[in-house]
């Protein structure tokens, strides 16, 4: 009696095939029963950005969506073509962090970046004017899409445990490297 008849084996395999083709399936939500579902089964995957990466989305391809980051959060601000497209006025912010040209209302290309502290740092006037443009703007408009590597990260690489993700309830860290 050491392990079940042939006959019911054979029977068995099939449904054994099935539960490894849901186990594997993605986005079938019997396959995951039981188990906290992954970002990418509730909505579009966050996504971490090098400089590198994030400079490909400054509109100069036409049909590539347009990105720019505030204050590390990356948002896709395609929707906002007449101010951010090729030749538009607001073009030189996209496919960068260009948080301190957003707060000093400037399109000095000394501006456009992540950097509010080492030139000089922003007046309290300015801080408060990110702010509101921030929130009134960009989280208004536009879709989250994910966020600088260097909001996330520390200089040395390790995660930056302060990071608190906008609008991102689903966002896990351990999922995103
Ligand atoms: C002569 C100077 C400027 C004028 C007359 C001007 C005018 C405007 C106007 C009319 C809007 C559109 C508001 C709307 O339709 O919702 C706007 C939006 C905006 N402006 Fe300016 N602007 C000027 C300079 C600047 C500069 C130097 C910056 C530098 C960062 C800037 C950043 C923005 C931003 C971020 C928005 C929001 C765009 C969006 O809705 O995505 N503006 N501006």
């Amino acid at each position: 009696m050491a392990g079940p008849a042939p006959g019911r084996r054979l029977r068995l395999r099939p449904l054994a095939a099935l539960a490894l083709l849901l186990a594997l399936a993605p986005g079938l939500p019997a396959a995951r029963a039981g188990q906290a579902p992954r970002p990418a089964e509730r909505g579009p995957p966050v996504r971490l950005f090098t400089e590198e990466e994030l400079a490909r989305y400054g509109g100069e391809e036409e049909d590539q969506p347009i990105y720019m980051a505030v204050k590390g959060v990356v948002f896709d601000v395609t929707s906002g073509k007449e101010f951010y497209g090729r030749g538009a006025p607001y073009n030189a912010l996209t496919g960068k962090d260009s948080t301190r040209g957003v707060a000093k209302m400037s399109l000095d290309p000394a501006d456009l970046t992540h950097d509010t502290v080492s030139q000089t740092g922003l007046t309290a006037e300015e801080l408060q004017s990110l702010d509101d443009v921030f929130t009134t703007v960009y989280k208004a408009k536009y879709p989250i899409v994910g966020y600088t590597a260097r909001r996330i990260l520390n200089e040395d690489g390790s995660p930056n445990l302060d990071f608190k993700p906008e609008d991102q309830p689903h966002f896990d860290i351990k999922d995103e490297f």
